[in-house]
């Protein structure tokens, strides 16, 4: 066992953790937090994507041992107070989910590019590029990242 030290959605978290576990499970079976879905397994549908110091990476493709030192925010740290964020907001109003599996990573990547200005529609579609849905078709997410972008 390893010790592991890391900051998840602000809270300071230190485990024990097999050298193998995936960070996805520890963050779903080691912190419960289960809103980071799991689909492939090898970095192919993006629903695992969470950020690591502020990078979007895919959970599945990374070992909880490598974010040690690290600031690692999930889902669950868009919302507060209850109250969804304005991205998750516009997902809402546009109906930009519907089984909801691909969402949690979607949302995570979108913060990503938000995050680093205004992106153009073309850079959201490259963005989706990354991300499987099977339910909306794309266009309805497309238009939910550009009016969140403003
Ligand atoms: Fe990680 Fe599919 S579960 S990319
Ligand atoms: Fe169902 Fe995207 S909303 S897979």
């Amino acid at each position: 066992m390893i010790e592991l030290e890391a900051t998840v959605n602000g809270r300071r978290v230190r485990e024990a953790v097999e050298p193998r576990l995936l960070l996805t499970d520890f963050l779903r079976h080691g912190l419960g937090l289960t809103g980071t879905h799991v689909g492939c397994e090898h970095g192919v549908c993006g629903a695992c994507t969470v950020l690591v110091d502020g990078l979007a990476v895919r959970g599945c493709c990374l070992l909880a041992v490598q974010v040690d030192g690290r600031t690692v925010e999930t889902v669950e740290s868009l919302a507060s107070d209850g109250r969804l964020n304005d991205l998750q907001e516009s997902f809402r109003r546009h109906h930009a989910l519907q089984c909801g599996f691909c969402t949690p990573g979607i949302l995570m990547a979108a913060t990503y590019l938000l995050g680093r200005g205004t992106p153009t529609r073309d850079e959201i579609v490259n963005l989706l590029s990354g991300h499987l849905c099977r339910c909306t078709g794309y266009a309805p997410i497309v238009d939910a990242i550009e009016e969140a972008a403003g």
